[in-house]
């Protein structure tokens, strides 16, 4: 396999939270516990710990999600590449940066690869990936954004060449419509003529597959999914019981989502320090701590052309269980 020339390696990082995470955290907190029905952002649950359960998820015989969308990108990672001409890879919500590896590797087959842009809210995944790619493809510029997609895009470097922007994982299911509906449009700002959107859905299977997936018999969906009080705990001094809280994963079907929660096992009372407040829980009451929509070819291709982008290519697994789509502004 081609790889660059050595001497062009280099690692850069910018950290665009610049102290103001802690305060995003408190106002999304205090926003979504003091709401008739609670709920809290997903991406809390991301810190060290949090990746962490994250990467023993995606491992489980459960967790359909990664093991398809990889399979997909080992058969048509080639062909990807090869319609983009790509020589830069920017990754929202990279993580680990594990099925990046396959896009990389079929860039340096082409002999365009030349840097790679990371860009997540965890820092030590930034960094560790950053440092692992570079040892690993020597010679590729990483660039890691340690940030939050929703709010630091603008905070890209500007691109050296025609790029890839992947959002894998279906992590594009995390948002609710509206916002949905606005990230894309964002997206589509940032992409250039030369440029294309890679985006990774799950499709809308049984409800069986669905919830095991999200809700696995070695309970490490469920510790992940407790790991948001923990970061409350840490971030704001609050006292949240996690084991005072069960697990809940269901799929609701009219709005073809999974929706996970949180159900208090009795009342409790949780006191939140830093932003000076107390929340009351009552028994059985629930917290939706995520929720992950599934999709169709014809809702992805509706959604990506209201953000004036165009399906430029579909790539899905037998089963029809994850989608790969290639998108690029519609103007071209
Ligand atoms: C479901 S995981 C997917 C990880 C990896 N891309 C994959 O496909 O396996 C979501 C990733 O997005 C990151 N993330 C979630 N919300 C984010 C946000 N608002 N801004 C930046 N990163 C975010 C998390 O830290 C995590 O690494």
């Amino acid at each position: 396999m081609k790889r660059p020339t050595p001497a062009l390696g280099a690692t850069s990082f910018e950290d665009a939270r610049e102290g103001d995470g802690w305060r995003t955290l408190a106002e999304d907190v205090l926003d979504g516990l003091t709401r008739p029905f609670k709920e809290l952002p997903p991406k809390y649950a991301y810190d060290s710990r949090g990746s962490a359960l994250f990467d023993r998820i995606c491992e489980l015989p459960e967790y359909y999600p990664t093991r398809t969308e990889r399979s997909i990108l080992e058969r048509a990672a080639g062909e990807l590449i090869a319609a983009t001409g790509a020589s830069e890879l920017v990754e929202l919500g990279s993580g680990s940066a594990t099925k990046t590896r396959l896009l990389l590797d079929a860039m340096a087959a082409a002999d365009t690869l030349q840097r790679f842009v990371a860009v997540d809210v965890t820092e030590r995944a930034v960094r560790e990936s950053a440092a692992e790619l570079t040892r690993e493809y020597p010679g590729l510029q990483v660039h890691g954004l340690i940030g939050d997609f929703e709010r630091h895009l603008d905070r890209l470097p500007p691109a050296t060449g025609p790029r890839l922007l992947a959002f894998l994982g279906g992590t594009i299911g995390n948002f609710a419509p509206a916002s949905r509906q606005r990230f894309l449009g964002t997206i589509a700002g940032l992409l250039s003529d030369r440029d294309h959107l890679l985006l990774g859905t799950d499709l809308v299977k049984d409800r069986a597959t669905l919830e095991a997936a999200y809700d696995d018999s070695d309970g490490i969906s469920a510790e992940f999914n407790r790991n948001i009080l923990l970061v409350i705990n840490r971030e704001l001094g609050a006292n949240f019981d996690p084991a005072g809280f069960q697990h809940v994963a269901r799929f609701d079907a009219e709005n073809e989502r999974m929706d996970i929660r949180l159900r208090a096992r009795e009342a409790q009372e949780v006191v939140l320090p830093a932003i000076d407040l107390t929340v009351r829980f009552a028994a059985g009451e629930e917290l939706r701590t995520e929720i992950s929509s599934k999709f169709t070819r014809e809702r992805v291709a509706a959604e990506l052309s209201a953000a004036g982008l165009a399906l430029a290519a579909w790539h899905t697994d037998e089963n029809d269980w994850f989608a790969l789509s290639l998108a690029r502004p519609a103007s071209v």
